[in-house]
């Protein structure tokens, strides 16, 4: 057993926990990490199937270790997590050098599998029904201070152009105090903030018996952890958020004031078309109670452009709604056929040049934005939290503020991990700048 493991993850961050989780099980089985490929006995890539291009890249990627397994035959080439389930054996006949396919529910099981693949040939492991247990080492983290906490897998929403339903499963949360009791043991080991993780997080509960609409109160509990100074969630769904979430943001000091909530289209009709069950005028009016209720909170989108059929005309309705919501941040995709979803059934129509010029319209009205809201933060003082030196300029540090942008200012290292008044001097679309203020360090105050 054990050896050198490098593993790496591709897309979303509920990846790159299940990356950690996999780690941390591996640990316990003896396993050290490989910062390369090339110092590893094993190679292990996390995958997305959530577009195509997801996907290429990892083909591409492990098509390259291709050489490094014609050197080293005892390396073990495991492909983890949303591909693996979609393809299964598949994937084999494409990258005949893999070892080694394991589906989202079989995780607990990667040291066991590796040694099965050692001895076998090759091995395959994508049951659909095996519970996945989150049984997660606290002490393997790769940030100190910031830790992901998964509180639900998988999705019963089944937008019609998303695999995700297909690949991670039902929708199952996981106990309250379970839960409460993992970000206990994250702060008593010196984690400062949590992102709760679920494919839709303000559902949460829902497949509790009997159902409960729980995110709420779930953050009340995390917001009396000693230690604790922010809770993050991601990602919301639209047609799930509630006034009592938002009400939580606004009174529970440790929640911050951050929205991730993706809308896909302005259109009404491509929206029912996508099975996203709500309307523009209903995302709009959503919007408009979140910033009434907790004024100065960030909201960030997701949209796809070039949904089957969405026409210019419905386009230019989206684009109506990201320059009238002014998002702090839009992350925008082209429509890309997913196998065995509903929309795949209807005729990808709208060419590639067409959903690239549409893309790039949303991409600058949003970058406009972004630029626009960041100025406004000149000459305000906000909390940052101190992740450490900046990787651009290591005489300076850096941090996020509560609203999740990103800041630098000068310092020592020594307040990493500790809560900062910075007073915001000049701003460009990706950072503000600043110096602390005299009365800078808020230490005293942290951790209740
Ligand atoms: N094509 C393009 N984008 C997609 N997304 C999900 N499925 C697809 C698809 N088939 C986008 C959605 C989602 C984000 C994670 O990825 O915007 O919010
Ligand atoms: Fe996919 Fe929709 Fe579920 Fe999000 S809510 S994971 S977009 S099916």
């Amino acid at each position: 057993m054990g050896g050198k493991v490098f593993i790496h993850a591709f897309g979303c961050q509920m990846n790159k926990l299940d990356a950690e989780l996999a780690l941390s099980a591996l640990r316990r089985a003896g396993y050290e990490e490989a910062a390369t490929p090339d110092e590893a006995d094993v190679v292990l890539y996390n995958t997305c199937s959530v577009r195509a291009h997801a996907e290429e890249r990892v083909y591409s990627n492990v098509g390259k270790l291709k050489s490094l397994k014609r050197r080293k035959p005892g390396l073990i080439i495991g492909i983890l997590g949303c591909m693996a389930q979609k393809d299964g054996g598949k994937i084999f006949e494409r990258l005949p050098h893999v070892d080694l396919v394991c589906g989202t529910r079989e995780f607990p099981r990667i040291a066991e599998l590796i040694e099965e693949a050692r001895r076998a040939d090759r091995v395959l492991a994508c049951s659909e029904d095996a519970a996945v247990s989150e049984a997660r080492e606290i002490s393997v983290r790769p940030d100190r201070r910031r830790a992901f906490l998964g509180i639900m897998r998988g999705c019963d929403n089944y937008c019609a152009y998303c695999v995700v339903p297909y690949v991670r499963g039902p929708e199952i949360s996981r106990p309250v105090e379970e839960v409460v009791d993992e970000a206990k043991r994250l702060a008593d080991d010196g984690c400062r903030e949590i992102t709760l993780l679920g494919q839709n997080v303000n559902s949460y509960g829902r497949s509790f018996t009997p159902p409960a609409a729980a995110l709420a109160g779930l953050l009340a509990r995390l917001d009396r952890i000693a230690g604790l100074a922010r809770v993050r969630f991601v990602t919301s769904h639209p047609k799930d958020m509630s006034r009592e979430i938002l009400e939580a943001v606004r009174d529970l000091p440790t929640v911050c004031e951050h929205l991730h909530m993706p809308a896909q289209s302005g259109s009404d009709r491509v929206l029912a078309a996508m099975n996203r069950r709500y309307t523009a005028r209903g995302y709009r009016d959503l919007v408009a109670l979140a910033r009434e209720l907790v004024p100065g909170i960030a909201i960030a989108s997701d949209f796809i452009v070039g949904f089957p059929g969405e026409t210019e005309a419905e386009f230019d309705e989206t684009a109506a709604l990201v320059r009238d919501l002014r998002f702090q941040n839009s992350f925008v995709f082209k429509y890309s056929t997913r196998p065995g979803t509903a929309a795949a059934k209807l005729a990808d129509d709208v060419p590639w040049e067409e959903k690239r010029r549409r893309n790039l319209a949303l991409l600058e009205i949003q970058s406009a934005i972004h630029l626009e809201e960041n100025r406004k933060f000149i000459g305000q003082e906000v909390e940052v939290l101190v992740e450490g030196p900046s990787l651009r300029d290591a005489s300076r540090l850096t941090g996020r503020l509560r609203t999740n942008q990103i800041a630098v200012f000068e310092g020592p290292e020594t307040l990493a991990g500790e809560l900062v008044r910075v007073r915001v001097e000049s701003a460009t679309p990706l950072t503000l700048a600043g110096r602390p203020t005299p009365t800078g360090d808020l230490r005293p105050a942290a951790g209740g």
